[in-house]
């Protein structure tokens, strides 16, 4: 039968006459400090628990170990190389205890001594790991992990399992050897890992849909990535020569533009030289300068930009009160987010530069068809103008603004296939004439047709003339085309209303509204109506219908 050490039986003072307490100088106490410098020779947390288990095999021959290691990310105490196999909650009554105790222990007298009545862990590890002792390694009050120190049968099949004093002894001192080794090693493993999880930055960024949804967001997106307690962004401009703030978090009031080379920021964006400050009020020079108050505590500050375009800087910090403060890591940390930003915002703004370009196509386009006929001149263009501002009311997103945009631009486009005397006929058209035009919705369509770009627009053009109960040219209903075609019908419509034609007047914007509102439930349904009426009935609305005159 296997004979269970007690604690007091390993305690050093039981054996005065052991290595460990003769206070004289053992060559094989040497021997072995010498050996356990390989410890201090890791590369990563795996390569660290590796030797320490090939180390111990070595030394307590017959025994087996098996190093639990603490996971943040789990929460939890698993062995590095059987992830998902065994594990031990970091909450449970087990760690709570271990984290008490400073020694090897006998397994089973920790069970009994602590009175943890847990049959799973229980003979999880004395029965599956055969573990006779328990190592835990503690540091500031934090388990950080710990070692079962197992037999294998068939050597003790006939022997006793109790590990001789000067075997515990040692384990002693590899555990506090492994301590700080074993911090270091979580701690880089940590920081690897807070790297590798900043690969998933771009992301966060690449989910906005216009440039302007990536400043409003940055400090929250660089939030998941890095804590901190306030921060601001700040945007070069050229013409000044300042920092405009675009952004801030956890700063209470108004941030002020910043001359390039004042305060915090501008001097970072001066330097073009990111830096990491431990303690601002302690510092010799930033303890000094009195822009940016809302700076305290440790801070990191970067400027971003690329080789050829200078963009901004960002200051992040956490005030003195916060446990935690920043470490050089969270500069570099902060430096690869902002090159990600800075890529992300170019590649936006060359997107936004081809945008516009394009833009520029349609609109001379539909000049051109709009030139051969005065009564329609700039009616796209107003249309446009119109549905963008129902869009926009009506809560689209970016990017259906932008859809919006292409397809009241480019509504009548079909127009160009035409002829002429159609188009121009300033008399009744005849029924077939009629039909004729009628097709300008179809021919449209297939322009945009050959090109994907305007995939999402060219039911805009295809149904703007449809009907909510299906008396329009396609006999579509409400639900069978989209709802953006009947924003450009509205703004269409009132277009019409409000201009010129050979056989009346341009109506005034309350009758236009007052004929419009009768259409509510025929083209399109009250919401868009209200949508657009809210915007003719704003400033922005009146600013742009005075600068058509
Ligand atoms: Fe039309
Ligand atoms: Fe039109």
């Amino acid at each position: 039968m296997k004979k269970k050490s007690s604690v007091s039986e390993i305690s050093n003072d039981s054996d005065p006459n052991s290595v460990f307490d003769t206070g004289m100088l053992n060559l094989a106490d040497v021997t072995q400090d010498f050996s356990m410098d390989e410890l201090d020779r890791w590369n990563t947390l795996v390569g660290l628990v590796q030797s320490v288990i090939a180390f111990i095999e070595k030394f307590i021959p017959g025994y087996t170990a098996h190093i639990f290691y603490h996971s943040d990310e789990s929460r939890e105490y698993r062995e590095i190389d059987r992830e998902g196999v065994s594990t031990i909650p970091e909450d449970s009554i087990f760690i709570g205890c271990l984290s008490m105790v400073t020694e090897t222990v006998p397994l089973a007298q920790f069970f009994s001594d602590y009175g943890i009545d847990d049959p799973i862990i229980s003979h999880f590890l004395q029965n599956v790991y055969q573990g006779e002792y328990i190592v835990p390694i503690v540091h500031s009050f934090e388990l950080l992990a710990f070692i079962i120190i197992g037999t294998s049968n068939e050597y003790f099949a006939d022997a006793e399992s109790s590990l001789d004093p000067s075997k515990v002894y040692f384990l002693n001192k590899l555990a506090a050897r492994m301590r700080v080794n074993l911090y270091a090693a979580s701690v880089s493993d940590r920081r690897q890992r807070e790297l590798l999880h900043m690969t998933q930055f771009p992301l966060s960024l690449q989910r906005h849909s216009s440039l302007n949804e990536v400043f409003a967001n940055l400090l929250d997106d660089l939030r998941s990535q890095i804590e901190f307690d306030a921060g601001v962004c700040y945007a070069y401009e050229q013409e000044t020569n300042m920092l405009v703030p675009f952004a801030k978090k956890g700063i209470s009031g108004r941030v002020a533009k910043l001359k390039v080379g004042s305060g915090i920021s501008g001097q970072v964006f001066d330097s073009k030289r990111s830096i990491f400050v431990p303690s601002r009020k302690e510092h010799p020079f930033y303890s000094l300068v009195e822009k940016e108050s809302f700076i305290s505590g440790s801070f990191i500050s970067v400027p971003f930009g690329t080789d050829k375009t200078r963009i901004g800087v960002i200051t992040l910090c956490r005030h003195e009160d916060n446990p935690k403060s920043f470490g050089v890591e969270h500069r570099y940390m902060l430096e690869i987010a902002s090159s990600f930003i800075a890529s992300d915002i170019t590649s936006r703004q060359l997107y936004q530069k081809l945008d516009e370009s394009s833009f520029a196509v349609v609109k001379s386009l539909t000049c051109a068809l709009e030139a051969k006929d005065k009564y329609t001149e700039g009616h796209s263009d107003r249309v446009k103008e119109y549905a963008v501002n129902i869009a926009q009311r009506l809560g689209y997103t970016d990017e259906q603004i932008h859809q919006i945009r292409y397809g009241a631009m480019l509504h009548d486009i079909g127009k160009i296939g035409i002829g002429d005397d159609i188009l121009n006929k300033r008399t009744r058209l005849s029924d077939e004439e009629y039909k004729k035009i009628k097709q300008h919705t179809e021919i449209g369509y297939h322009i945009l047709d050959n090109n994907s770009f305007f995939d999402d627009v060219k039911d805009f053009v295809r149904y703007h003339h449809e009907t909510l109960k299906g008396t329009g040219y396609y006999g579509k209903k409400l639900g069978e085309y989209p709802e953006g075609a009947m924003i450009v019908s509205c703004a269409d419509i009132f277009d019409a209303l409000t201009s010129q034609r050979p056989y009346r007047k341009p109506l005034t914007i309350d009758k236009a509204l007052c004929e419009l509102k009768k259409l509510v439930g025929l083209n399109f349904p009250e919401y868009v109506y209200n949508a657009f009426e809210k915007y003719v009935h704003s400033e922005e609305f009146t600013k742009y219908y005075e600068s058509l005159k």
